[in-house]
């Protein structure tokens, strides 16, 4: 066992709320002993109160406040936005400061280690890994490809697979790891509480619900549904040319084509025999809005 009791999640959005939710179950079973949410606002917690997390309202900017927030934590789960990923390092070094043990990165995405310039940034660089180092904190990060279970229902992605309308870029056969968010948030907990930390600290951990191509992936959704989706196909040197230019959309629909695999298959699940996750059709019919 890891011997971590006492938990703090940043950010319960798209991703936190999951991981939060598995934490609570490890804390009814009487596994762990304490959940604390970070935010910027009490609003709308109430909800994750009920359930048993302590929602703790923090300044990002202020590392007494977030001293206060982490005294007594063992370890950091950060599901920050990527949009305020900046803030992780100020966070981190409030967590060294009152004794937290181990900093999960606001990542679950691609390989962040070993990507290349030319590659488009699915995830972001490794400097808060560097950081974690310098300043003697233990770190594990998760690489789990795209959200299965959500990244389909995202139109500004050009995936809208509930009105039955996806784009695709390239030829659609590119391989990609894929997995939900509620087999993401258990392979964290798993990992954070089951593992000594000698197989914990510093430690990537390259995890897949499915690997398979969005062509696949379409053609089964089909098959099982018996709803049409109308696929538009992209041509490939077109999508380059604007995820060159920076666009997003672009950047991670390329990710379907080129860029969907972090390791071989037998890289992937390694400390979880039993993790057994839903396959991505499985958490495309499990999304709930
Ligand atoms: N692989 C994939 O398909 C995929 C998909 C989506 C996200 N991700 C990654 O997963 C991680 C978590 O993303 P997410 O989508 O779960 O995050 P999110 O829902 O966008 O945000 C999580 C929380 O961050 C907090 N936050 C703090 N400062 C913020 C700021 N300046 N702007 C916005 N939110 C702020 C908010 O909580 P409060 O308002 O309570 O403070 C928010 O609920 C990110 O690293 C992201 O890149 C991966």
């Amino acid at each position: 066992m890891s011997g971590y009791k006492n938990f703090a999640v940043v950010g319960a959005g798209t991703l936190g709320k999951f991981i939060i939710d598995e934490l609570l179950k490890e804390k009814a079973a009487g596994k762990i002993d304490k959940v604390v949410v970070l935010t910027r606002s009490v609003n709308g917690n109430d909800a994750l109160a009920e359930k048993g997390a302590k929602p703790i309202v923090v300044d990002y900017a202020s590392s007494t406040s977030l001293q206060s927030a982490l005294h007594g934590i063992d370890v950091v789960i950060s599901t920050i936005s990527g949009l305020a990923i900046a803030v992780q390092e100020p966070l981190s070094d409030a967590a060294k400061a009152v004794g937290v043990k181990l900093f999960v990165p606001s990542e679950y995405a691609g390989d962040t280690i070993n990507r290349t310039e030319e590659g488009p940034v699915f995830g972001p660089k490794n400097e808060l890994r560097k950081h974690l180092e310098q300043i003697g904190l233990p770190w594990a990060v998760f690489f789990t490809g795209p959200f299965s279970d959500w990244i389909l229902y995202q139109p500004f992605l050009g995936f809208d697979i509930g009105n039955g309308k996806v784009e695709v870029s390239g030829t659609g056969d590119g391989v990609v790891s894929w997995t939900s968010r509620i087999d993401i948030a258990r392979y964290v907990v798993y990992a954070t509480t089951v593992l000594p930390p000698s197989k914990l600290h510093n430690r990537v951990f390259k995890i897949e619900g499915e690997r398979t191509s969005m062509n696949k992936v379409l053609a089964e959704y089909q098959v099982r549904t018996g709803k049409k989706v109308e696929i538009t196909y992209l041509p490939l040197e077109e999508v380059e040319a604007k995820a060159k230019a920076g666009d997003i959309k672009s950047i991670l629909q390329l990710v379907f084509e080129l860029y969907g695999e972090y390791g071989t298959e037998e890289e992937m699940n390694v400390d979880w025999p039993d993790f057994n996750p839903e396959t991505v059709v499985d958490a495309i019919l499990s999304y709930k809005a």
